[in-house]
């Protein structure tokens, strides 16, 4: 079974294939990327796979039997049209199965729904494509926070709009491990999994970073406004509107689904303690 995965070059999508190669072995798992020489040193064949060169998805997709779609990341719109050049690809090439990394989130409400309304238009793609399909919908990262841990500190705390509401947070490499299993197993097809770990407060996350690190945050709620205001002066228009869009989702509980990780990855999720710790030790922290 050949498995391809496209943005191999990027953080999760290296991750995933590095997850797959534990699962069928290196000769078995081909990287998809814009920019290949970024993606080599994963030790595997690696493919030409521009979002927005069908012609890439045409050749590069012959002989895969499953693609791990991971989401793009600029212009909701554009998202769109690029995810189609892959299933375009796949489907000529008779992939059998898609994988798509979707997101949680609200397709209206807040200003990152319209990436969330971008995504959920690529699952409607995938499921009509006539391929076998398993979609999951990642909850947001925690390892930007833990990088930011020394910003945290000089800025007096974590501050952001995100008020008492609960976020269950994940990691590209939990992700990782389940996205291999959903790509190998087929008792996973025409399924949509919320893939999501334990969930959290910002108060929560400030405790439990305060607790590994022996530091001592502070959260402090901002209202939407001022938290999106601040963030697109500091990250320009286009990321800040969709910061400011997350923690308003946050605040709105559309992070907090229920989780299906443990069907997908047949374990259960790390606790956000575990995590932290983990990261800490990796980082000699
Ligand atoms: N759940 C969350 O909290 C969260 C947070 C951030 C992003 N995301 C989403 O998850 C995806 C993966 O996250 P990540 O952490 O792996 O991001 P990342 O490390 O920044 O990687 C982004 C990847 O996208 C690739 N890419 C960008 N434009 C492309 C194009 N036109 N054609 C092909 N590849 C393209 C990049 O390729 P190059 O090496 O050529 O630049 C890179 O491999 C993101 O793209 C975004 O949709 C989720």
């Amino acid at each position: 079974m050949k498995i391809a995965v496209t943005s191999a070059s990027g953080q999760l999508g290296s991750e995933i294939c590095k997850a797959l190669i534990k699962e069928v072995g290196q000769e078995n798992v081909i990287g998809l990327a814009r920019t290949p020489e970024k993606a080599k040193w994963l030790g595997i064949e690696i493919r030409p796979g521009d979002y927005d060169n069908a012609a890439d998805f045409l050749s590069s997709l012959e002989g895969i039997d499953a693609v791990v779609i991971l989401s793009a990341n600029g212009d909701p719109q554009k998202r769109i049209p690029q995810h189609r050049n892959i299933i375009e690809g796949a489907k000529q090439n008779g992939v059998k199965k898609i994988v798509y990394t979707s997101i949680c989130g609200s397709d209206e409400g807040d200003s990152f729904s319209p990436v969330v309304k971008s995504n959920r238009q690529t699952e409607e793609d995938i499921k009509s494509s006539g391929l076998d399909w398993a979609i999951g919908r990642n909850g947001l990262y925690l390892e930007p926070d833990l990088e930011y841990i020394g910003k945290y500190i000089e800025e007096g705390g974590i501050k952001n709009c995100a008020g008492e509401g609960l976020s269950a947070y994940t990691t590209r490499e939990e992700l990782a491990s389940a996205y291999a299993k959903m790509a190998i197993e087929e008792k996973h097809n025409g399924l949509t999994y919320n893939m999501v770990g334990e969930p959290i407060t910002q108060f929560q996350l400030a405790e439990l970073i305060n607790k590994v690190f022996n530091v001592e945050l502070n959260y402090t709620p901002m209202s939407v406004e001022d938290y999106t205001e601040e963030r697109k002066k500091a990250l320009g228009d286009f990321l800040g509107t969709i910061i400011g869009g997350i923690y308003a989702g946050i605040r709105n509980g559309y992070f907090n689904p229920p989780s299906d990780f443990e069907k997908a990855a047949g374990r259960p999720h790390k606790s956000t303690e575990e995590i932290i710790r983990e990261y800490k030790a990796k980082h000699n922290g």
